[in-house]
């Protein structure tokens, strides 16, 4: 009998929020848990996880670092609709039949793939930059009193992808997870009015949230090295294990905990 992964996408209709970043970094830390990993790429035009994945698996060291990668396949749109819809369902069923887990980043824009990707979706993680800009896409906020209006376009195609899902006769439960990204050590005003309003909103359309991540210069130099913060163990020249990385992968762990994979994989003592 063919097994059936557990599969997570990473979405945000708001661009630069954190999902190709967050998607490689909990694809290493699951392929860490000894859990194998496939992985696709929806914004492959921008292809910006491909890309890290091919440069983990271009470097030299690769193998004596025993850096793993997932099995990555990315689907860039044509302009066939249908042909692009039927690759990525291919795609789908081939990378869920082989692993335990399928991790899936989409662009930052509204587009067809994405909306497909969505609706595959067991788990849905949505990092979301702290601050009122990004929440836009969640909710409309009333400046004066700073209450949600209503919920916005992003929060409606989540909706919308449960009912892709119920049509499809698949349970249609989502367990979406806003994840803030970038947290600043200062800002503390902004960061209570955040939090405010995403319990207010939480209940609202139906998403918990995890423990975020801090803003750490790191993230950008690791990209290009095809690195993440949980291969620093390893004693990389250049890249010191510093309070702060071993801090990030505290908030890393977090992340992958909340999630609650629980039966899939166990823990490294590294991570
Ligand atoms: N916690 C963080 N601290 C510092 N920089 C971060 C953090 N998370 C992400 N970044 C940086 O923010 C930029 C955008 O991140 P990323 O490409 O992962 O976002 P994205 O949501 O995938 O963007 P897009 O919508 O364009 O696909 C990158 O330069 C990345 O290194
Ligand atoms: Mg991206």
């Amino acid at each position: 009998m063919s097994k059936r992964a557990h599969v997570i996408v990473v979405g945000n209709e708001k661009g630069g929020t954190g999902k190709s970043t967050v998607s490689m970094h909990l694809i290493v830390s699951l392929l860490n848990r000894g859990l194998s990993v496939g992985s696709i790429d929806l914004d492959a035009r921008q292809a910006t996880l491909t890309r890290y994945v091919q440069n983990r698996q271009n470097r030299k060291d690769a193998a004596h670092l025993g850096l793993k990668v997932p099995n990555h396949v990315a689907v860039p749109p044509t302009t066939d609709r249908e042909a692009d819809e039927r690759r990525l369902l291919e795609t789908f069923g081939h990378l869920t039949a082989l692993h335990d887990v399928v991790v899936i980043d989409t662009p930052g824009s509204d587009h067809y793939l994405s909306r497909l990707g969505h609706s595959f979706a067991q788990t849905l993680i949505t990092p979301l930059n702290d601050s009122l800009v990004d929440l836009d896409v969640l909710a409309r906020v009333e400046p004066e009193t700073m209450r949600i209006v209503r919920p916005s376009h992003y929060a409606e195609m989540v909706w919308d992808t449960k009912k892709t899902r119920a049509l499809r006769g698949e349970k249609a439960v989502v367990d979406w997870i806003v994840l803030r990204n970038r947290l600043a050590h200062l800002d503390a005003r902004n960061k209570q009015v955040m939090e405010k309003l995403l319990v207010d909103l939480a209940k609202r359309i139906g998403f918990r949230t995890a423990p975020g991540l801090g803003e750490r210069v790191i993230y950008r130099s690791l990209f290009l090295e095809g690195l993440t913060l949980l291969d620093l163990r390893h004693g990389i020249p250049g890249f010191d294990l510093n309070m702060s990385n071993v801090a990030a992968r505290q908030e890393l762990r977090a992340l992958v905990e909340s999630i609650g994979l629980d039966g899939l994989g166990s823990e490294p003592a590294e991570d």
